[in-house]
Order: structure tokens, then sequence, then C-alpha cells
């Protein structure tokens, strides 16, 4: 859930200017006059809408073709949270080892139907549908997508396999649409490149994940050109870090002058509470005491979201 100072301080007015707002909106709910109250997801939508912040529909693609840098963890933790700024989001796993599946619906998987199994029909998608939540949906992975590189063999159908399951996801009201990429360039990942608006490029500090930066960006722009489409915009988020490391604070400052205003202003920090809401399936926001990583991901959302005060601006790779 938003509390009400959160909104406030997204919107940049005083908890108590807001309450009041909020107090009209809906006059029947109870009143909101704690800034730490909690504002219901409908309502937060409807005030960003009013504001006209209401992020457009977008495709966010989570992708490093290194391993382990944290691109399901951030995708996951983004497509939770992003239920609580108001969005209807769906998380598509095309990674064959379906983590991110299995933290969000493990109990829903064996009779799940895997994205290989509707690509050519996107008008089915509802049926692979899993509701995680009200806002938020599942089409979801299994070991049967790491045959997608036959399936999705010809370069048109890795053009439009993703992109046309988004079209319909839209369709059907969704806001925000994420997808958790495996670590290689298999025509799945391809077609993620394609369908991305933005992609999101998680790193660790160790000189392969940062190494594996400029081979991601460098691949997409060549597959963007290959297939005459935009650009995706770019976001590089620096995960698992300690402060107390020098070799962390090093790189993030080298990030900085590489990649300006694409990087992230403010990196995730390592916590044990990401194993501890993987072994119960749920949020980092639904652990109390994971503030701090709760706030370095709501930086990252707000950055994502375009809902930070400075009003921050992608930039294309
Ligand atoms: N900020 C963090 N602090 C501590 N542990 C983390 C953090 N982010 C991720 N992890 C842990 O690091 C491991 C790798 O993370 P994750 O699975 O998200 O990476 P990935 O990039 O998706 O990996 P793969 O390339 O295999 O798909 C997981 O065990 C996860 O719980
Ligand atoms: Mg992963």
């Amino acid at each position: 859930m938003l509390r009400l100072a959160e909104l406030a301080n997204i919107l940049g007015e005083s908890p108590e200017a807001l309450s009041l707002q909020l107090s009209r909106m809906m006059p029947t709910e109870a009143d909101y006059a704690k800034p730490t109250s909690a504002v219901p997801s409908a309502l937060v939508r409807e005030k960003l809408k009013q504001e006209n912040l209401l992020p457009p529909g977008q495709v966010v693609a989570f992708i490093n073709l290194k391993g382990g840098t944290g691109k399901t963890t951030s995708a996951v933790t983004t497509a939770w949270r992003c239920g609580d700024y108001g969005l209807r989001c769906c998380l598509i796993d095309i990674d064959a080892q379906a983590s991110a599946s299995f933290l969000m619906a493990k109990e829903h998987l064996e009779q799940a139907r895997p994205f290989i199994e509707i690509w050519d029909r996107p008008e089915d998608v509802n049926s692979s549908l899993i509701q995680v939540n009200p806002q938020l949906s599942l089409l979801p992975s299994s070991l049967d997508n790491s045959l997608l590189d036959l399936q999705l063999a010809k370069p048109l159908h890795q053009k439009t396999a993703i992109r046309n399951t988004c079209d319909q996801l839209f369709n059907q009201g969704h806001d925000l649409i994420i997808i958790d990429c495996p670590p290689s360039l298999g025509a799945g990942v391809i077609s993620a490149i394609c369908a991305a608006d933005i992609l999101v490029i998680p790193t660790t500090a160790d000189s392969f994940a940062v190494r594996g930066i400029d081979l991601t960006l460098n691949e997409a722009a060549s597959i963007s050109a290959t297939f005459g489409l935009k650009l995706p915009d770019a976001l590089i988020l620096l995960t698992h870090h300690d402060r107390r490391v020098r070799m962390c604070e090093e790189v993030f400052v080298q990030l900085k002058e590489n990649y300006g205003a694409r990087l992230v202003g403010q990196p995730i920090r390592t916590s044990s509470s990401f194993a501890r809401a993987q072994q119960r399936g749920i949020s980092v926001f639904d652990i109390s005491r994971a503030k701090n990583v709760q706030g370095d991901y709501n930086f990252f959302i707000r950055t994502l979201l375009q809902l930070n005060p400075e009003n921050h601006r992608h930039k294309p790779i």
C-alpha cells in the first residue's frame, strides 16, 4: 500500500492538503488524516490520473546477458509494488528457469500454460494468465520456454511474438508489462527487446556484470536497427550494493560517469530480506524490517514511472 505521506511527496503536496483532496474525491472512505494512512490503490490511480501523472502503457524488460545480477528480484519486486501506485501490471516470465513464476504463484504452476503455448494466438492470452492479486497478473514460464529458440526461429516471429501479446494485454486494461528475461540472447530475449519501451539492466558491482551492460546495450541497439524499430530507453540499476565495500562505491561512481542519467541514482542495497521474502513467497514490501531496501526500490520505481519529484526523463540507448 502507498502511504498518504508517500503520495504527498510524489505530488509535491503537504499530507494535510492531500488528505483533504482525497476525502473530497472519495467521501465514503475512511479519512486520510495521518501521514501513515494507507491510500487505496484505486484512489492513488484516480489522483495520479487527475494530475496527469499516470504513466502511459509501457513494456519494461529486465535484462542483462550476465546471470545473477538481480533481474528476477527487481522484476518481481517492481511488479508487486506497482499495484500500490494504482497500476494494473502483468509480468511475463520468459526465463525457462521460471524463478519469477515460482516466486509469485508456485501453487498455480502445475496447470499453467507458459508463453510458448500462446505466443501465436495472443487473443488466448487470458487462458494463460494467473491472477496474483487484483492489480497483478502473471504470464508464467516453465522449462517448455527453453524451446522458444526453435519456435521463434523466423525473424518476423521474433519481432512480433511478445509485442502482439503485449498489445493484447494493453487492450485488456493492463497499464504496465514487465518481462523477466533469462541471461542469454535467445529468440525470446530478442523478442522482448523488440517489444520493450524501456530496458532495465540490473547489474552487480563485479566486472563481468558491468561488462554485461555494454554487451546488452550493444546487442539491443543492433537488434532494434536490424528490425527497424525505435531504440528502447535504458536504465541501469546497481544491485547487491554494500556501501562498506570500497569497490561497490567505486563502481557506482564509474557507472555514473559512463552512463550519466541512465544510471538509477540510488543503488539497491544488499539485504537478507530478499531471501526471507522469497522463502515466504511475499514481497520485501511486506517485510516490516526491510525499510532500507523498500526505500531503494521505491526510488527506482519512481524513476521508472517518472514520478520522482525531479521527473527524471529516460535516455535512449
Ligand atoms: N539486493 C539484494 N540483496 C541480497 N540478495 C539479493 C539482492 N538482489 C537479489 N538477491 C539474490 O541474488 C540471487 C540472484 O538474484 P536474481 O535471481 O534476481 O538474479 P537474476 O539476474 O534474475 O539471475 P538469472 O540470471 O539466473 O536469472 C537470488 O538468490 C536473490 O535472492
Ligand atoms: Mg532471473
